[in-house]
C-alpha cells in the first residue's frame, strides 16, 4: 500500500471545510483592507531564497527541497512566498506601473523539510500579505493590525503578539559585533549549528533551542542597546498605535525570527489552545528594509506577514470555535425502482443549477434506507420520485424534521422549495440555516438574508 509521504497529511472533506472557511474570511479581510491577491509558482530558482530568506537561516541551510531539474537548473519548492513574491513584483516591474505600495496576499503550500510535530509538516499552507514600497511606519503598524483583526475575526481572542526590533543596518551591524563578543569564549560548548550561526549570522543563535545555548543566549546583550535614534523613535510610534488601538502585545527582545531579510519591527503571534496545546507560533513577519534590493529591484522597503493555515485550523478545532464535518446537502433525491433513474438524474440536476444542494441516491434500495441516508447526509427534505409520479409529472416532497410530506407538480417545485426555503431556512449570516422566523431573531431578511430569494 501507498502511504503518503512523511510530514504531509490529507485533508479529508471532514476537515477541508474548515480549511476554506478560514481562507475565504481571511481572504475576504484582506480584500477590505484593499490588497490584491497574487499567485506565483511553488517552483523558484534557489537563488531566489538562499539570496533572499538567506544562507544563514536554518531554512536554507537545511529545510529547502532543492533538486537539479532536467536542464541541470537548481529550483526549490517555496519554503516561504515573501522571496517568490518580491522576485515577482521586480520582474513584473510593479514598482514601476503600480501606485505604491503595491498590496497582496496570498495562500497556497509550502514546503519546508523540519521534524514533523505537533503543528509542524513538510507540506503546509499559509495565508499571508506583503505590502511593497512604501516606507511609512503606519503601513507597518497597517499589517500588525490587520494580522491581529483576522485572528480576532477567527474567534482567537487570546492570541498573544510578540515585537521585536532588529533596528536598521547599522544597529545590526553593532547588535552582531557585540553578540559575537558575548558569545566568543562559549563557543567551544555550543552545538554545531550555532557554531555556524556564529560566522553567519550570530542574531540566529538567539533562536536556538539547545539548552545549555538557549540558557546562555538569555544572558546576552539585547538589540534594544543598540537600536539607531531613527528605530528606537520608528519602534516607539509603532507601539503607540499598538496602545491607542487597544491591541495587547509584549515586547520579546529574543525574538529575531527564522528568515534573514528582516529589519526594523519583527511579530509572531503565540497561542495555546484552550486544551493547552502548543501549536507553535500561529503567524508571523516582519518589515523587510532590503530585500527587494537584495533581489535586483530598487532599493525599496517591505512588510508583511503569513498565518500557517494548518495551525489556525488545528487550533480552532481544539477550541471547538470549528467543528470536523461534511457540510450539510439540502435536498436528497430518493428514486424508488430502477424505472426513474434517468428522470431522477435529471430533476436532481435541474434542483442543482437552481442554487439547492442536492444529492442523489443511486442505489435500488427500500425507502427506509435512503431516509436514514438523507438524515445522514443533513437533507432537510426527501424529494420522492416513483414511477406514478414521473407519469403524472407530479414529486413528494417531504419534510424530514417534521414527518410532513406533499405531492406537487413539477412545474411548481422550484416555487414550493423557494417558499419553504424563504420560510424556514434561511441562509444569513446570523443563522447559517437556521430558521430565521425564529423568535429573537435578528436578521433583516432583506438585506441580511442570502437565501434562494
Ligand atoms: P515563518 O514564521 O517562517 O514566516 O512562517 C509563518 C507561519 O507559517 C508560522 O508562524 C507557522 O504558522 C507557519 N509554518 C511555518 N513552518 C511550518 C511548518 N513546518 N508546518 C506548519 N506550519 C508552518 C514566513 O514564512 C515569512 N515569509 C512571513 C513573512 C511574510 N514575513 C514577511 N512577510
Amino acid at each position: 500500500m501507498a502511504n503518503n509521504v512523511k510530514g504531509t497529511r490529507d485533508i479529508l472533506p471532514i476537515t477541508s471545510n474548515g480549511f476554506s472557511k478560514i481562507e475565504s474570511l481571511l481572504s475576504s479581510i484582506a480584500t477590505l483592507f484593499n490588497y490584491h491577491e497574487i499567485r506565483t509558482p511553488v517552483l523558484e530558482y534557489s537563488e531566489v531564497f538562499s539570496r533572499g530568506v538567506g544562507e544563514g537561516s536554518d531554512i536554507v541551510r537545511k529545510e529547502m527541497y532543492t533538486f537539479l531539474d532536467k536542464g541541470d537548473r537548481s529550483v526549490t519548492m517555496r519554503p516561504e512566498f515573501t522571496a517568490g513574491i518580491v522576485r515577482s513584483f521586480i520582474q513584473n516591474k510593479m514598482y514601476a506601473t503600480e501606485e505604491l505600495p503595491v498590496k497582496l496576499f496570498y495562500s497556497g503550500p509550502a514546503f519546508r523539510y523540519e521534524r514533523p510535530q505537533l503543528g509542524r509538516y513538510r507540506q503546509f499552507t499559509q495565508f499571508g500579505v506583503e505590502s511593497l514600497g512604501c516606507n511609512s511606519l503606519y503601513n507597518d503598524a497597517e499589517v500588525i493590525s490587520m494580522a491581529y483583526s483576522m485572528l480576532l475575526a477567527l474567534g482567537l481572542d487570546n492570541v498573544k503578539l510578540k515585537i521585536n526590533c532588529l533596528g536598521d543596518e547599522q544597529s545590526r551591524t553593532n547588535y552582531k559585533e557585540a553578540l559575537k563578543e558575548y558569545f566568543k569564549p562559549h563557543l567551544e560548548e555550543m552545538c554545531p549549528d550555532c557554531k555556524q550561526r556564529y560566522e553567519l549570522n550570530p542574531l540566529r543563535i538567539l533562536d536556538c533551542k539547545v539548552p545549555y545555548d538557549h540558557e546562555l543566549a538569555l544572558g546576552a546583550p539585547k538589540i534594544a542597546e543598540y537600536l539607531s535614534t531613527e528605530s528606537k523613535e520608528r519602534f516607539d510610534k509603532i507601539k503607540e498605535f499598538l496602545d491607542k488601538s487597544k491591541i495587547n502585545y509584549e515586547i520579546d527582545d529574543q525574538l529575531v525570527r527564522g528568515l534573514d531579510y528582516y529589519s526594523e519591527i519583527v511579530f509572531e503571534f503565540a497561542y495555546v489552545s484552550k486544551k493547552g496545546k502548543d501549536y507553535g507560533a500561529l503567524g508571523g513577519g516582519g518589515h523587510y528594509g532590503h530585500l527587494i534590493k537584495e533581489l535586483g529591484g530598487p532599493d525599496l522597503p517591505g512588510v508583511g506577514f503569513s498565518f500557517g493555515i494548518d495551525r489556525l485550523l488545528d487550533v480552532l478545532l481544539d477550541d471547538e470555535i470549528l467543528k470536523e464535518e461534511v457540510p450539510a446537502v439540502d435536498l436528497y433525491v430518493m428514486p424508488i425502482g430502477n424505472n426513474v433513474r434517468n428522470e431522477a438524474l435529471n430533476l436532481t440536476n435541474m434542483l442543482r443549477l437552481s442554487g439547492y444542494k442536492t444529492d442523489l441516491c443511486f442505489d435500488d434500495i427500500k425507502l427506509g434506507s435512503m431516509f436514514k441516508r438523507a438524515t445522514k447526509k443533513g437533507a432537510k427534505f426527501a424529494v420522492i420520485l416513483g414511477e406514478d409520479e414521473v407519469k403524472n409529472n407530479k414529486v413528494i416532497i417531504k419534510d424530514l424534521s417534521k414527518e410532513e410530506q406533499k405531492e406537487i407538480e413539477v412545474k411548481d417545485l422550484l416555487s414550493y422549495l423557494d417558499e419553504l426555503y424563504r420560510s424556514h431556512h434561511c441562509h444569513c449570516h446570523s443563522h447559517e440555516g437556521e430558521c430565521c422566523s425564529e423568535e429573537g431573531c435578528e436578521c433583516d431578511s432583506d438585506s441580511d438574508c442570502k437565501c434562494h430569494h
